[in-house]
């Protein structure tokens, strides 16, 4: 059962006032809150374990690195991959993508190939392939419809035999849409491109499995599902992976080394040059075991049902705009909005008065917020230890802020 008076209780954060009064925190789209059982791996790793992996005969040594393969398998099936050999941990989406450029992209793709994206992507699924613009590498984008969901025949228009790699968000960060990824995995294959999918916003909050969707690389953040900051994985098929060359060299990603030439570690430990994040990663798994023990599908019911309640009470406010699809079985808990023509920032300010932490911005999706024609929305976005009570505070909250600001 989701009782979430009881997962409350494991996040010690909430009980902090923000200006006299209780945390209402609605920014899980930028980063989740901790629970103490990962904050607690956090200081048994650092009070019982520490030291670095893979190089020592010692104690630590060898405990410190099981907990770490131990951290690979787990994200590994979490996302229904082949084991850790498919697997890459990173610091956060961001860094996921640029390994798939530097690594994958930047030797396989050639003046005259196509990549697509899409109007609704996060910048760190646009920007590292602008790079291979540079080199006259072609990038197109599938628009959106009014109601916030892909162009989907765009796609038919743009896809052609040069295309190699179409990259989509899961579930937008703005728009909450959840995008046909299958079905767009599909048009790729069958135009022997492969397809990348960003995954920051579906992994933490729904079931995901690599091997249903079919997709050759898929990239999210650990620490926008209850993991540290500094975690995050890049999901990649076993048969690209093999064939990828690390971009960044050094030490521990090598098997052998010479004067003038090296050979690579095997998988994944060839992407990790140097000592990676330990600690955070073996954190990152105890997020996973919390997530698991919830059950992402009562994770994803949860979140559906904050949304449709937050739709229905925001949608009762005169000026208020709500950008993305209204129907809750096509969308995430992420809901951007305007308030009549209150600036984004005065609106998070005033909120925060309240006690409500909200994003206010373009939330690293400009040419989304150029295509809406907005400089900026605020965003609430929700995760398991959000309640219909605190949801009912934020809509009294903007019902107060449109007075303020004589809406
Ligand atoms: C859809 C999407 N992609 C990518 C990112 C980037 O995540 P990170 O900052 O962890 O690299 C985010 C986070 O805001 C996101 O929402």
């Amino acid at each position: 059962m989701f009782d979430v008076k009881k997962i409350r209780k494991d996040f010690p954060i909430l009980n902090r006032k923000i200006h006299g009064k209780k945390l209402v925190y609605l920014d899980n789209a930028a980063t989740s809150q901790k629970p103490k059982q990962v904050i607690q791996t956090l200081k048994d790793f650092y009070e019982k374990h520490n030291a670095n992996i893979h190089r020592g005969v010692y104690v630590l040594s060898e405990e410190s690195s099981q907990m770490y393969e131990d951290a690979y398998e787990k994200v590994a099936k979490f996302i229904n991959a082949d084991g850790m050999e498919e697997i890459v941990l990173v610091r956060n989406t961001n860094e996921a993508m640029n390994i798939v450029l530097y690594s994958w992209a930047w030797d396989n793709l050639k003046k005259g190939d196509e990549i697509i994206t899409t109007m609704m992507e996060h910048h760190a699924n646009i920007v590292p392939w602008q790079l291979l613009e540079k080199r006259g590498v072609k990038l197109k984008y599938v628009d959106i419809n009014d109601n916030g969901t892909l162009r989907m025949e765009d796609y038919n228009k743009l896809i052609t035999r040069k295309t190699r790699l179409i990259a989509v968000v899961h579930v937008s960060n703005v728009l909450g849409t959840i995008n046909p990824i299958k079905k767009i995995g599909k048009m790729a294959h069958d135009h022997d491109a492969k397809l990348l999918v960003d995954a920051a916003q579906s992994v933490p909050h729904m079931p995901v499995d690599v091997k249903e969707i079919n997709c050759d690389f898929l990239a999210f953040s650990g620490h926008k599902m209850l993991a540290p900051t500094g975690t995050g994985a890049l999901f990649v098929k076993k048969e690209i992976l093999e064939n990828m060359q690390p971009f960044m060299r050094g030490s521990a990603m090598i098997k052998e080394v010479y004067l003038h030439e090296a050979k690579w570690n095997d998988l994944p430990w060839r992407f990790e040059a140097g000592t990676p994040n330990i600690a955070d990663n073996i954190a990152f798994a105890t997020a996973i075991d919390y997530l698991q023990k919830i059950g992402m599908r009562n994770v994803r019911d949860h979140e559906k049902q904050l949304t449709k309640y937050a739709l229905k009470r925001m949608s009762e406010i005169k000026q208020l705009k709500i950008y993305g699809p209204l129907d809750t079985d096509k969308r995430g808990g992420v809901i951007a909005f305007t308030l009549g023509d209150i600036h984004p920032h005065d609106l998070s300010t005033v909120l925060d008065d309240f006690g409500i932490a909200t994003r206010s911005g373009h939330h690293c999706a400009m040419p989304l917020h150029n295509r809406l024609k907005l400089a900026a929305s605020t965003r609430a976005s929700f995760y398991i230890y959000n309640t219909k009570e605190e949801i009912d505070y934020f809509i009294d909250a903007l019902n107060k802020a449109a007075k303020v600001f004589r809406l």
